[in-house]
């Protein structure tokens, strides 16, 4: 069960500090609990250093980065690559965020050479996928999802047929709207998501599936109860310690 929090462009360096140091803190006293489960946190780019630098040495605690640049090196000015968060002590890095593909224009292909880069650099990409709302009220949803799917992820660079990651479903109109899908959708997607992931490659039927958006305290565990529901990745809720714990202990 993987608990992600995805801190997006909040927080300052002291705050953010502050935020991981709880976190940590909670993790190291619930060892048994924090054993199954996965923490993983993404922050500003800019605070990586101080957040790793501030996690006790063997923290359950995981770093990850919000994006990453699909070469290794070069002229990309403002853009950071997965060697170097890796460098900087993360584990994981989200690919294809809704709000990188809306307004970054980032398509799915750009989004696959990102997921490509990542695995090169053992960086597990977290590579969220999500449908907008007029593709749901026209039905499209499934299609639309399995079509992003099919796009994003790199076949030809994931070897064997593993995927050292996981995908996180987003209904975009259901992040940071307070408006989330219910447990019978979430359930329906991702029983689908698998279905597709297990006809694209080997490691589809283990790969873990999250859910995001809107994820809260108060419907965290009825989401997580859901089947094929792998963990929940959580924007706002995931800026405070006491939400954010909250739905650790769901
Ligand atoms: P939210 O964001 O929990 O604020 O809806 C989720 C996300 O964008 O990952």
């Amino acid at each position: 069960m993987i608990i992600a929090g995805n801190w997006k462009m909040n927080l300052n360096r002291q705050a953010a500090v502050s935020l991981a140091q709880t976190l940590d803190a909670w993790c190291a006293g619930n060892q048994g609990k924090a054993g199954q489960k996965e923490m993983i946190i993404f922050p500003p780019a800019i605070h990586i250093n101080a957040v790793h630098d501030a996690l006790s040495q063997e923290t359950a605690v995981i770093l990850g980065g919000q994006d990453c640049h699909p070469d290794d090196a070069g002229a990309h000015t403002g853009d950071i690559s997965a060697s170097m968060l890796v460098d900087a002590g993360c584990r994981w890095v989200l690919v294809g965020h809704s709000e990188r593909r809306q307004n970054h224009g980032e398509s799915s292909s750009l989004i696959a050479a990102k997921v490509s880069q990542a695995l090169k650099n053992s960086l597990s990409p977290m590579v969220c996928v999500g449908e907008n709302l007029t593709e749901r009220e026209e039905g499209h949803a499934f299609d639309v999802i399995e079509k992003q799917l099919q796009e994003s992820l790199p076949l030809k660079d994931m070897g064997d047929g593993k995927f050292a990651g996981a995908i996180a479903y987003e209904p975009v109109w259901a992040i940071g709207t307070g408006r989330v899908a219910s447990p019978e959708d979430i359930n329906d997607m991702h029983v689908h998501i698998r279905a597709v992931l297990s006809a694209m490659f080997a490691g589809g039927a283990d790969t873990p599936i999250l859910y995001g958006g809107s994820v809260k305290p108060d419907n965290a565990a009825a989401i997580l109860d859901g089947k094929d529901v792998g963990g929940v990745l959580v924007g706002g809720a995931s800026l405070s310690a006491k939400d954010f714990l909250a739905i650790a202990e769901s």
